[in-house]
């Protein structure tokens, strides 16, 4: 047991010795020691902690989330309003380009004409509902004037000279082709 006047002597002297040295300099060195210390433990406890143990990977989990997330949206911001080639070539290619399930084929004047001269209206609605084997938007998730541009495309291929619709403004957002598409339904 150590005996507390000594203690309480030894802790006044010790106080009065700092004070009577530079005190300032000595302060600062503790100080500095102290931060590296702290720091030091910090980084070895953030090493430790995100080296071995499930939140680590929960963090990585999310990051690629959101990596994921944002390659989605630039995808998106990057595709904007598609033009009749890119949607048909996104989506109705699969069907039109081989004649697939009795659709007419890409080009094929022949095949197109009799469904040519119902009109563009025609043709755009049954592409948005579908018709026949062909589900509604053979499938897509366009805004409805892609779908149209589309339509457009493919049967000017076919000997039509139908205009490309142009993209409304209201659609110029990401979300806004999926609020377009259901808006006409
Ligand atoms: C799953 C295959 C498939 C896909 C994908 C597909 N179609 Fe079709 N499409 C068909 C078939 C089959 C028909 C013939 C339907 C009928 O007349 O019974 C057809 C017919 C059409 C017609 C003529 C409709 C009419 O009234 O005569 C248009 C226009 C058309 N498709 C546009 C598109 C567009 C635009 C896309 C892409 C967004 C697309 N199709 C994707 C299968 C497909």
């Amino acid at each position: 047991m150590s005996d507390p006047r000594h203690t309480t002597d030894h802790d006044s002297h010790a106080a009065r010795g700092a004070s009577k040295m530079k005190p300032t300099k000595t302060n600062l060195a503790l100080a500095g020691l102290a931060l590296l210390v702290l720091g030091s433990l910090t980084a070895y406890y953030a090493t430790q902690s995100g080296g071995r143990t499930a939140p680590d990977m929960s963090e990585e989990a999310v990051a690629r989330r959101i990596q994921k997330v944002g390659m989605l949206e630039l995808g998106e911001a990057k595709r904007g309003p598609r033009t009749g080639e890119e949607v048909y070539k996104a989506q109705c290619t699969t069907c039109h380009d081989a004649g697939l399930l009795g659709a007419p084929k890409f080009g094929d004047a022949a095949a197109w004409a009799p469904r040519i001269a119902t009109g563009y209206a025609a043709l755009l609605n049954a592409s948005l509902k579908g018709k026949g084997n062909m589900t509604a938007q053979g499938g897509g998730a366009f805004a409805d004037f892609e779908v149209g541009r589309a339509v457009a495309y493919m049967a000017n291929a076919a000997g039509a000279k139908f205009e490309e619709p142009a993209a409304p403004e209201a659609a110029a957002g990401a979300e806004a082709p999926a609020a377009t598409a259901s808006e006409a339904k």
